[in-house]
């Protein structure tokens, strides 16, 4: 990230490495470290964004002996001592999420995707995920939607003659995990943790204006540069295992020439 200009990004979507989860694949920090060590990367990602960028981690703690581990609360209340601003907290719903962990306790079925910027009203589209309604009053107000995949509650800025509006999307997405594409299959794409590109798309719909730039500094499998070609966003991504870069590349090659 040293290396790349300043208010140069729009969008920073990312998952960082969880603890440590998964340090017999690609490594992991401490939980006591967790904190400082995501300030730590966090203040380069804050040279990076232009004013009006965000920045979205998406991470869940686990469950340490019968309690969840409070690494992330402590991490989210570091960032916001050093100036971030938590601007909301998004749900990912994975509805095909694999049964593990405790069998007494419900089967764990969504992440959070921490949103953070530089102050309290970064850029954000939430009707460029929003879904086309046509209110069914001709009052100005609130109404429930007719529409069964919006399910909820919907404004109706226009109020006269039926004009369709677009609702504003909810702040939670239901997005399968998927198994790997065709083309995934056969450019050896293969990530420990990955999350679906369709999620990478989802959230930078929301915060990345079109045609900007989008970095994920912890990239694996390049699922957000996925996300990034299908939407026209350029997109810088970063990993420390060159395994994963190689793989990214054939990935990203593969989406192109699609
Ligand atoms: C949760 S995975 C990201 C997966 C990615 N979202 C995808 O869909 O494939 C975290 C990634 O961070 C990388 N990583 C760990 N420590 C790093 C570091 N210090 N700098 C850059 N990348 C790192 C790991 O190699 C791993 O690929």
């Amino acid at each position: 990230m040293q290396t790349l200009p300043a208010e140069s990004v729009d969008a920073v979507i990312t998952s960082p490495p969880y603890a440590m989860q998964r340090r017999s694949t690609y490594g992991g920090v401490p939980e006591s470290e967790y904190p400082a060590w995501t300030v730590a990367w966090m203040a380069e990602v804050r040279r990076l964004l232009k004013p009006d960028g965000s920045a979205i981690i998406n991470i869940r703690p686990h469950i340490k002996n019968g309690q969840i581990s409070d690494y992330v609360l402590r991490t989210r209340l570091a960032l916001r001592e050093v100036g971030w601003n938590e601007v909301d907290e998004l749900i990912w719903f994975k509805r095909s999420s694999p049964p593990t962990g405790s069998p007494r306790k419900p089967r764990r079925s969504w992440e959070s995707l921490h949103w953070f910027a530089k102050h309290g009203q970064p850029w954000s589209d939430a009707k460029a995920l929003g879904i086309k309604t046509v209110p069914p009053t001709n009052k100005k107000g609130w109404f429930l939607s007719e529409n069964a995949k919006n399910n909820g509650w919907e404004h109706s800025f226009a109020g006269s003659n039926k004009q369709p509006t677009i609702a504003r999307c909810m702040d939670v997405a239901e997005i399968n995990l998927g198994r790997p594409t065709e083309s995934d299959r056969s450019n050896g794409v293969a990530h420990p943790a990955p999350y679906p590109p369709a999620l990478a798309a989802w959230v930078g719909k929301l915060v990345c204006p079109p045609g900007g730039t989008v970095l994920d500094p912890f990239s694996g499998s390049a699922s957000t540069g996925v996300a990034a070609i299908r939407n026209g966003w350029d997109y810088i991504g970063i990993d420390a295992v060159e395994e994963y870069v190689e793989m990214s590349r054939r990935r990203l090659s593969a989406v192109e020439a699609a």
